[in-house]
């Protein structure tokens, strides 16, 4: 099957980086396609060029947040994700799905390869644990007898599936025979919209444990400090255009 990497992204210093650093990645993994999400209202000059030239089949799409939603506490990336699923969905809408696996590629985390080779045999849902997140060294699936039965967590183990975003991948499959799965702004409080998201698809019983019944970490919610630039210039502008 192909994975398909449904990756959200804003402009900001850190973009290029980041995005140079996950399609070092991506580039890695065979049977891959970048679906690179910008959140803007149109695509940029800099994501256009750097798609150009990152050398892995991507496509690169925009959908900006309404400007109501670009709050602190408020969840991230919903229309983005969105218009990724919708993008899936519409190049599938004709033939009958091709074996394909979708998995949500934030662009600060960090992904170890091994994690696409367990992605890759999801027959519905698979899910993993995912490092240095929930205020904890990790979060995971609790497997017993080859099934979930419960959450490690640090934060709200209330959530029906407490798991982060980089957790969980789902077959194409079930993405076009449940047509109606989508991120939810609407009553969706931060932190619940992979809960809100999986509730529509799956169960907890179906699920299926990956990365040695969850007990291998192979990706960590890594997130990059906000860089200074103190000493920006105000002035004294540099002589040449750069690009960054
Ligand atoms: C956590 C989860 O890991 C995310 O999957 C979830 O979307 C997020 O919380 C949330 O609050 O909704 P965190 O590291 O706090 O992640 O979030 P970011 O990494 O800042 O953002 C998640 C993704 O959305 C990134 O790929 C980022 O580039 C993108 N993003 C963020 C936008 O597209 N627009 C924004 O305004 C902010
Ligand atoms: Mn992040």
């Amino acid at each position: 099957p192909t994975i398909y990497a449904i990756t959200p992204t804003y402009s900001r210093p850190v973009q290029k980086a980041e995005l140079t650093r996950l399609a070092n990645t991506l580039r890695q993994v065979a049977r891959l396609h970048w679906i690179l999400v910008e959140d803007a209202a149109a695509r940029s000059e800099l994501v256009s060029r750097f798609v150009a030239r990152a050398g892995l089949p991507c496509t690169h799409l925009h959908a900006p947040t309404p400007r109501r939603y670009k709050r602190p506490g408020l969840p991230r990336a919903t229309e983005q994700r969105n218009a990724g699923l919708a993008w899936l969905r519409q190049r599938h809408r004709h033939q009958r799905a091709q074996p394909g696996v979708l998995f949500f590629a934030d662009d600060d985390n960090t992904y170890s390869l091994e994690l696409f080779q367990e992605m890759r045999t999801t027959r519905k849902v698979s899910v993993w644990p995912v490092g240095l997140v929930g205020g904890r060294r990790y979060e995971r699936p609790l497997v017993e007898n080859g099934k979930v039965v419960g959450w490690y967590t640090g934060w709200r183990a209330d959530r029906p599936f407490a798991i982060d975003m980089a957790g969980f991948a789902v077959s194409l499959q079930v993405i076009l025979s449940n047509p109606k799965a989508v991120f939810k702004r609407r009553g969706s409080q931060p932190g619940m919209q992979e809960s809100d998201f999986l509730k529509q698809i799956t169960t907890v019983e179906e699920l299926e444990p990956k990365a040695n019944n969850c007990t291998k970490v192979l990706v960590w919610h890594t997130r990059t400090e906000k860089v200074n630039l103190a000493n920006e210039p105000k002035y004294h502008l540099d002589t040449v255009k750069i690009e960054v």
